[in-house]
């Protein structure tokens, strides 16, 4: 009499145990983060490409798209470059802003004047810059790149003397575009083409996504009509080794270099 009492218990246990193994498996690979992210990139694609003079985000982003293309040249500098500002600096701290790097630099340069900079990773244009004492005491312009928005617009309200873009340098030899990643301590640039494999590795939490559009360090020397960088100053994220494989070396001048990548001798 046991046995048949045996089996009716132990089917159902078992179709349980199936179906919560199931269930668990479909929360496994349902990633609600990865949605919202592909969802940021088909929104930006659709506002950006609105804007964009008939040329659209996948195009202008295709491995197809020089550096030096001038519609590529003219969407930056209609679209990404704000003049140098005219309006007396207004900054946040009361005491003199930190200077980064730029003792170092302004050393090395003898007390140089009118040289040109370019930093990427501008922050909000003041704490721990390493070109803002070139630029006020020096006399120095150039170009300055932040890519959080956040950042940018507490940039725009220091009235730096330099051209400011809210973007970012491009790791690959062409234009693309990039997921900002930020939690409440680190943000990091993400490649969309892999975003899969950054949000299975990433952490979970108070994460927020954003989408980047970046172009190659050359077109942007290019749309600001900078032949010849002074010093050059990369804080990307950990993508500095990428970023400087983009850059054709024969066209550009580049006297000093700040990144995190060693010279090969
Ligand atoms: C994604 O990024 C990781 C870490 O950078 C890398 O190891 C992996 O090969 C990448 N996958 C693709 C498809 O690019
Ligand atoms: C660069 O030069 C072009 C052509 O001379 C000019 O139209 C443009 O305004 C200049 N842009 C900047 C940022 O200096």
């Amino acid at each position: 009499m046991s046995l048949p009492v045996r089996r009716r218990v132990e089917k159902p246990a078992m179709l349980c145990v199936v179906m919560s193994a199931f269930i668990v498996s479909l929360f496994l690979l349902y990633n609600p983060a990865a949605d919202r992210v592909f969802n940021l990139v088909l929104e930006h694609r659709q506002n950006y490409d609105k804007t964009l003079f008939g040329i659209n985000t996948q195009s202008l982003n295709s491995e197809e798209t020089r550096s030096d293309d001038r519609r590529l040249i003219d969407i930056i500098r209609k679209l990404y470059l704000t003049p140098a500002s005219a309006e007396p600096y207004a900054f946040a701290a009361a005491s003199l802003p930190s200077d980064g790097q730029a003792t170092i630099v302004d050393k090395f340069f003898k007390q140089k004047t009118h040289g040109v900079f370019v930093e990427c990773g501008a922050y909000d244009g003041e704490f721990l810059s390493n070109t803002l004492f070139l630029e006020r005491f020096r006399v120095w312009t150039g170009l300055l790149i932040e890519p959080e928005p956040s950042s940018f617009e507490a940039l725009k309200k220091r009235h730096r003397k330099a051209l400011i873009a809210n973007s970012c340098l491009s790791s690959k030899p062409h234009p693309s575009e990039f997921v900002l990643r930020q939690d409440r301590a680190l943000s990091e640039i993400l490649d969309v083409k892999n975003i899969s494999y950054h949000l299975e590795t990433g952490g979970t939490g108070d994460v927020s996504y954003k989408i980047v559009q970046c172009f190659p360090f050359y077109s942007f020397l290019l749309a600001a009509n900078i032949t010849t960088v002074d010093y050059f100053s990369l804080d990307v994220e950990g993508q500095e080794f990428n970023v400087l494989k983009t850059i054709p070396w024969h066209q550009v001048d580049i006297k000093v270099r700040d990144d995190a990548v060693p010279d090969k001798k």
